[in-house]
């Protein structure tokens, strides 16, 4: 492989993430416009996951906003908020 190939492989992986945590960043705005970003600190993103599951079955207004997101919505959501909650 020549080192230009590389560099390039390399780009394309960053600006892939890049876009994907963009998107991470757009489902949790949405998770930010009934929950403050101070809720979810000291949780990391496992006990955030929990926490939807319970929040999505405790409560119907949740439930609602969230019933059009798909898993992996939540998952980058949920994983952008536990990193931006404990930063
Ligand atoms: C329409 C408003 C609304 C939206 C949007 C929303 N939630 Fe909630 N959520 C609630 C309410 C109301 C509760 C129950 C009261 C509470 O614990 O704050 C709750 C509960 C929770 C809980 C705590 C559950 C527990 O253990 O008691 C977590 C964690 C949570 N939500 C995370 C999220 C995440 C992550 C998203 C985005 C994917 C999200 N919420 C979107 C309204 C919302």
């Amino acid at each position: 492989m020549n080192k230009t190939f590389i560099a390039l492989a390399a780009l394309g992986l960053l600006a892939w993430q890049g876009l994907a945590w963009g998107d991470a960043a757009a489902t949790a705005e949405a998770c930010i416009d009934c929950h403050d970003l101070e809720e979810f600190q000291g949780m990391d993103a496992a006990t955030l996951a929990a926490g939807v599951e319970t929040g999505n079955a405790d409560n119907k207004m949740m439930a609602k906003a969230t019933k059009d997101m798909s898993a992996e919505d939540i998952k980058a959501a949920v994983d952008y908020l536990a990193a931006e909650a404990n930063k």
